[in-house]
């Protein structure tokens, strides 16, 4: 069974009370009900982490090597900023979705940068919690990862 690491980054604990305008009213506990109900239909294994420290997604991607197929990051802000999340990726080669659930590009100029996106296979935006779901369906559905 293919197994799916997905990361969120800071301030996607908040979802719901964040800007929801821009990132919508539902939580980041739908978000993971979500995600585990579209792994369940699709017959894949998905485990949900967050955390607001750059540090400790750093050393989650680390430990991921060996244990998942493949991982679907938002790192939130850090996406922006981080070349350690970066490398941590390029360390541990396990083929990587980034995620945003709104449109980066059409944004701040600071957010048109990524450098998750150096590593990332694919980048899905602006799609609100489907951009997870439709990752986590392109990962199904990858016969070799
Ligand atoms: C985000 C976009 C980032 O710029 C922002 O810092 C976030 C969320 C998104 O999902 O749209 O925290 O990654």
């Amino acid at each position: 069974m293919t197994k799916i690491l997905v990361i969120n980054g800071p301030n996607l604990n908040m979802l719901g009370v964040r800007e929801p305008q821009l990132y919508g009213d539902r939580s980041y506990k739908a978000l993971v009900k979500g995600i585990k109900a579209t792994a369940r239909t699709l017959g894949v294994s998905v485990k949900c982490v967050q955390s607001n420290e750059e540090g400790k997604i750093v050393t989650c991607i680390q430990r991921a090597l060996g244990k998942y197929d493949a991982i679907v990051i938002n790192p939130g802000a850090y996406t922006h900023t981080s070349i350690a999340i970066l490398d941590a990726l390029k360390a541990v080669s396990i083929p990587t979705w980034e995620v945003h659930l709104t449109d980066v590009d059409s944004r701040e100029e600071f957010r048109k940068i990524s450098y998750v996106s150096l590593i990332a296979k694919k980048r899905i935006t602006g799609k609100g919690f489907d951009g997870y779901y439709q990752a986590i369906k392109e990962i199904a559905e990858t016969k070799s990862l």
